[in-house]
């Protein structure tokens, strides 16, 4: 088990992850001190997979379990409100400590409410997907989403404790587990060559959930992110490295309405585009960019490059809420390792990429 520290700005807190976490988890949350007042949270989905042994596990801390539907046309205000009057029916105050059990969409929702439930009840993440654990349950986003677009309405609300058990990921559709792996290779390409070079080594192992890969890679990859939002929880300067390739896969995602492609596909192909780029500004070697594409291709197929055009791709980055003032700034690798932020590209250039990536796209 490894201890990794997260500071945020109103103190700081632990991730522990690897094998057995879960099982201490109980012993865990009771030094956090809310003694019976353990609220759990999750999804059907997870709760049909882990539910008894969760259960079992806070068999002596627990006030109740609280389920909510956990697709991303769930992840909005209605399931805020629901469960916020269940936890006023079954008796939470402001000692109340909520567990989310479960992926990104649990963890945004149940950290939102527990951010505005009594003005602010603990939160503790226990993520069970492979996104949940290297990304969504470090650095305190928590939010959700308006028919008008994704994470609008949110509040920065660290948790006091991350436990990351990569035993959950046992049950994780492959789609879903492939879809973080290609978060895990963004974590190499914007600060770990050694990460990178461990997932060029042991790609095919870590696909069939070998768990001491999985363990390795979970852990550099959350240090990675933990690193990150310690230095910059509000995204003023530093943080803006975790958006590698992510201007790119927001248009993807927005343009094929979320149905198309799930989060971590998007950014695999945004990683793609953003090397294609950097290579094309000189930034980045050919040859670097052909290690990257080349990893990224043993992660599996990704789901085709959409049919539209290069012009609508470029509307949709436009129109993206990291955008400042329709001015399109990337993030772009200079080496396995390391990346430079706010590079402006020309827009003949960006067309032409676009262009290569659905020619490229097309014959996948
Ligand atoms: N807060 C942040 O910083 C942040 C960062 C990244 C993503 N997100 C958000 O996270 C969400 C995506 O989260 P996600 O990728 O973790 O997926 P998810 O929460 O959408 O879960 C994917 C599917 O896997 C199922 N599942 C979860 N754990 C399982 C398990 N152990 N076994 C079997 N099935 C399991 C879920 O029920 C669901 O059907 C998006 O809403 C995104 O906006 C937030
Ligand atoms: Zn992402």
């Amino acid at each position: 088990m490894k201890k990794i520290k997260v500071q945020a700005a109103n103190g700081s807190y632990e991730i522990l992850c690897g094998r057995g976490v879960l099982a201490r988890a109980a012993h865990a949350v009771a030094g956090l001190g809310h003694k019976d007042a353990v609220f759990l949270v999750s999804s059907p989905r997870v709760w049909g997979h882990w539910g008894a042994r969760v259960e079992k596990i806070f068999k002596g801390s627990r006030r109740a379990t609280i389920l909510f539907d956990d697709r991303e046309a769930a992840k909005n205000l209605v399931t805020v409100e629901r469960t916020c009057r269940k936890l006023v029916r079954s008796g939470a105050d402001r000692r109340a400590l909520l567990v989310a059990v479960g992926g990104g969409v649990v963890g945004d929702v149940a950290g939102f409410v527990a951010a505005s439930y009594a003005r602010g009840i603990g939160l503790v993440h226990v993520p069970t997907t492979l996104v949940a654990q290297v990304d969504s349950a470090i650095g305190g986003k928590t939010g959700v989403n308006l028919p008008e677009g994704k994470n609008l309405v949110g509040a920065f609300y660290p948790p006091k404790l991350v436990l990351a058990d990569p035993e959950l990921l046992r049950t994780l559709p492959l789609r879903e587990f492939r879809s973080g792996i290609y978060e895990i290779i963004k974590y190499g390409v914007i600060g770990d060559a050694s990460l990178f070079r461990f997932l060029e080594r042991g790609m095919e192992k870590l696909l069939r959930r070998d768990v001491a890969a999985l363990d390795f890679v979970i852990e550099r990859a959350a240090a990675q992110k933990a690193w990150v939002v310690s230095r910059d929880e509000r995204e003023s300067g530093l943080r803006e490295i975790l958006n590698f390739g992510h201007t790119f896969a927001h248009a993807l995602e927005s343009v094929t309405r979320y149905r198309k492609y799930l989060h971590g596909e998007a950014v695999g192909w945004g990683m793609i585009a953003a090397a294609k780029l950097a290579v094309a500004n000189g930034l980045f070697s050919s040859r670097d960019a052909g290690r990257l594409t080349g990893l990224i291709a043993r992660v599996g197929p990704l789901p085709s490059w959409p049919d539209v055009s290069a012009a609508r791709l470029i509307t949709a980055m436009q129109a993206d809420k990291k955008t400042r003032a329709g001015r399109l700034r990337f993030v772009l690798p200079q080496r396995i390792g390391k990346v430079r932020c706010g590079v402006q590209a020309d827009p003949k250039i960006l067309f032409q990429i676009l262009r290569e990536c659905a020619s490229a796209g097309s014959r996948k």
